[in-house]
This record gives structure tokens, C-alpha cells and sequence, in this order.
């Protein structure tokens, strides 16, 4: 009972919670480099439109979901349709991608902790360094079989230790406190680059929209983006929207989120671009771009770039965090109500599972890289699964659920508190929920499918 009754704080303390979980190494590492793959500006228009207008509709759907049944992803789907069978997959795909999603993530994360030391001990890059030093530095670092895993293991516990202080004490007052701290951060990078000779070009490239350089491909990455930036479709959201208090309005807090969520993004190709372009590098770095490219560019800074380095570092690894609280959050909450264990025990259980996998997938970067799965690594596979077929399928059931399986009065029940908000954009949603959203992730699914 004392678990299904347990909700964030305040509006203020979900907005943090929620944005902490979309901001993460989508906003600094990824967004980033597929802007610079696919040319910039244009690409940014078009992401605007879709995160707006899709990814926050899914966003809407899932606090919909979350909140009305107040279950996590599986009870949630058949609790909301009594009469019909099979929509507990969804959820249960929504678990099992968030087990892939986190581990690969905790990987990730475990590098960025790793070049967080790294560039605080001076060893990930010293003035005067050259830039192939540097790229050495990234695959001598990640094709090694032990230091990943320590910082894989060190930001494990760090996420496992930080949840089980539950919903309030734990998640909502670390993304209180981290999330202010992150934009700090963010714009001191920001003036930093901004202030650097040439600087301009960087914004032109971000700002300028040059369709011209805008592919098919370039569309579809941006939609799989604003799905991954907003994290949903995986059931996050459905659990986060779950501890949403009752009279919090879903629009506005829905709205706040996929605003700072894109605003932060945003700002980390003004903190990265112009520095680029002040070095005369190419911005289609690449997954690169972020662990090759940037440690070269802060090192031209001269001495201080060390500095500029650790503090780019540290915000990668603290955005990193907060999402991947969310990660762990979910398939934790998810034994916890239907075992009815502690949380202590669920969050131990899910933590040593993903840090298995994890350990898999960080081995076949390297040691392992020669295992293949379908031809492809072990992290390669992973990472398909984790961004063409399972957030794609989840989301495309999550929203076909909300939009024609639903009753439509308890949608616009949830969405007015109860009648007392207007929702005078209900007939947008609903037809953008309907029709808009599902033939989108149709597109992407089939085109990711085909492609890859
Ligand atoms: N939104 C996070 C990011 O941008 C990733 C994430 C996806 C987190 C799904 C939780 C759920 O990095």
C-alpha cells in the first residue's frame, strides 16, 4: 500500500526528476553529433517540430497511463483495459528495454566517468598534445579490459545507492540538487566557447537551417532522437508519471519537461559548436565528436583547457546519472509491486543483472569484440535493439493503447484533474495520439528495420 501512495513532492521536484531522466548523454553526446552529421540547422527545425509534436505527446500519453492506474509499466496497461488481453506486452517490452537501454547506458557512462578522472589527473590530455594522441587516448581507453569496467561499476553503485533513498529523499532531492548544478556548468562552457575567436561560425552552423544538407535519414534520426531525449518509450515515463501528484497539470508539467529537455540540448551544441569551428575541426565528428574532438579543442586552449575539459566531463557523467536513475527506477519498481518486496531487495537484484549485461557489453568493445551476434559486436547489437526495435515498437503500443483503447472520458478526466483544468487542446492531442504519432514510429520502424 505504502508503495502505490508514494509520489514526488511538488510540481517543482517532478519537473527536476523528469528533466534529470531526459537530459542525459542524449542531450551532450548524441544530439550534438547527429546535428553535425546531418547538417545543422535544418536538422534542428525539424527535431523542434517532432519533439513538440510527437515526443511530447508520447510524453503526455505515458503520464497518462502512469498516473490513472498509478501501477508501473505492466499492471499499468491491463489495469487501464480490463476487458482486454495482451496489452501487458507492451509493458513488459517497455522492462525489457530499459534492462538494454540502462546497461549499455551504464557503459557509456562508466567512459565518461572515466575521462571525467582522467582529464582531472592530466593524463587524458596535456597542451600541446596532438589530436591523434587523443584519439589513441579514446581506443587504448575503451578496448581496455579493466578500467571500464571500474568506472562502470563505480557509477553502478553510485545509481544503486541514490535509489534506494526512494522516490523523495532519493530521486527527486539528488535532481534537485544536480540539475541546477548541470546548467551551471553548461553555461560556463557556453561563455567559454561563445568568447573564442571564430565563434560565430559554430552558431551559424547550428542556427542556419541549409536544407540542402537535410537526407531521408537525417529525418528519421531526428524523430528516433526525440523520442530517446525525452525518454520515452520504455515505460520510464509511466513510472515517473505514476508519482505525479494529483493535482498537478500533466500539459504544463509535460510542456516544462520537453522545453528545458530541448533548451539543454540546444545550449550543449552552443557550448560545443563554436569551440569546433574556433579550431577549424570538422563538425561530423561522429560518436567521436564529444570523446575525440573536444579533449583536442579544449587542449588548444592552452593550459586552462584541462580545466574546460574536466568540467565538460563532469557534466556529461552528472547528466548521465539522473537518467540513469530513471533506467534503474523502472524495472526496481516493477518487482518491487509485483513481488512485493522491499525496494532494497529490487533495486540489488536489478543493479547486479544490468551490471552483468553491462560487463558483457563493455567486454565486447575490446577483449570480446570478436564475438558477433547476428554479424554484429555484442555492443552493436545491443545498441540496434536499443534504438530501432525496442523503443519504436514500445512507443507505437503505448500510444495505439492511450489513442484506441482507452475510454476516451478517462483520458480527458486524467488530462482536466478531474474536470477542473481546461484541456481545450483534448482534439489535437487525441488526433495527433491517433493518427499523427502511430504512423510516424510506423515510418521509423520500417525504415530502421530496412536500413539496418
Ligand atoms: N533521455 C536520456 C538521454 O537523453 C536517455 C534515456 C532514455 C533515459 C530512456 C531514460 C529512458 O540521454
Amino acid at each position: 500500500m505504502a508503495e502505490q501512495q508514494k509520489t514526488f513532492s511538488s510540481n517543482l521536484g517532478v519537473i527536476l526528476a523528469a528533466v534529470g531522466s531526459a537530459v542525459g548523454l542524449g542531450n551532450i553526446w548524441r544530439f550534438p553529433y547527429i546535428l553535425g552529421k546531418y547538417g545543422g540547422g535544418a536538422f534542428l527545425l525539424v527535431y523542434l517540430f517532432f519533439v513538440f509534436f510527437i515526443g511530447m505527446v508520447l510524453m503526455m500519453t505515458e503520464f497518462v497511463i502512469g498516473r490513472r492506474s498509478r501501477h508501473t509499466p505492466i499492471k499499468a496497461f491491463s489495469s487501464l483495459a480490463p476487458g482486454k488481453k495482451g496489452w501487458w506486452l507492451v509493458g513488459l517490452l517497455g522492462i525489457v528495454a530499459c534492462f538494454f537501454i540502462i546497461s549499455q547506458y551504464f557503459v557509456l557512462s562508466g567512459w565518461t566517468l572515466g575521462y571525467f578522472f582522467d582529464a582531472c589527473t592530466g593524463t587524458l590530455a596535456s597542451f600541446g598534445q596532438d589530436s591523434g594522441m587523443i584519439a589513441n587516448h579514446f581506443s587504448q581507453f575503451t578496448t581496455d579490459a579493466m578500467r571500464p569496467l571500474v568506472f562502470l561499476l563505480v557509477f553502478a553503485v553510485a545509481t544503486a545507492v541514490i535509489l534506494l533513498g526512494g522516490v523523495q529523499k532519493g530521486i527527486e532531492n539528488v535532481s534537485k540538487f544536480l540539475m541546477p548544478f548541470l546548467f551551471v556548468i553548461l553555461l560556463v562552457l557556453c561563455v567559454r566557447s561563445l568568447t573564442l575567436p571564430n565563434a560565430s561560425a559554430g552558431l551559424h552552423y547550428l542556427f542556419y537551417p541549409d536544407f540542402s544538407k537535410l537526407t531521408g535519414e537525417g529525418i528519421l534520426a531526428a524523430l528516433g532522437q526525440a523520442l530517446f531525449s525525452l525518454s520515452v518509450g520504455m515505460g520510464v515515463m509511466i513510472v515517473y508519471g505514476s508519482y505525479i501528484p494529483a493535482n498537478d497539470s500533466l500539459f504544463k508539467t509535460a510542456m516544462w519537461i520537453t522545453a528545458s529537455d530541448t533548451f539543454i540540448a540546444v545550449l550543449a551544441g552552443v557550448a560545443i559548436f563554436p569551440a569546433v569551428f574556433s579550431c577549424g575541426i570538422d563538425p561530423a565528428g561522429g560518436p567521436g565528436l564529444v570523446f575525440n574532438v573536444l579533449p583536442s579543442v579544449f587542449n588548444s586552449l592552452g593550459p586552462a583547457g584541462s580545466i574546460f575539459s574536466s568540467l565538460f566531463f563532469l557534466l556529461l557523467a552528472v547528466a548521465a546519472l539522473t537518467s540513469a536513475i530513471s533506467l534503474l527506477e523502472t524495472p526496481s519498481a516493477w518487482i518491487t509491486e509485483l513481488k512485493g518486496v522491499p525496494r532494497v531487495k529490487s533495486v540489488l537484484l536489478v543493479s547486479v543483472v544490468v551490471v552483468v549485461i553491462a560487463v558483457v557489453i563493455s567486454l565486447s568493445v575490446g577483449e570480446w569484440s570478436s564475438v558477433l551476434v547476428f554479424g554484429d559486436t555484442i555492443f552493436d547489437f545491443v545498441d540496434k535493439l536499443n534504438s530501432i526495435y525496442l523503443p519504436p515498437i514500445c512507443a507505437l503500443g503505448t500510444v495505439v493503447f492511450l489513442g484506441w483503447v482507452m475510454p476516451k472520458k478517462d483520458i480527458a478526466d486524467e488530462l482536466s484533474n478531474k474536470g477542473t483544468l481546461s484541456i481545450g487542446y483534448f482534439k489535437a492531442f487525441l488526433f495527433l495520439a491517433r493518427y499523427v504519432a502511430p504512423i510516424a514510429l510506423l515510418i521509423v520502424l520500417v525504415f530502421g528495420i530496412i536500413n539496418a
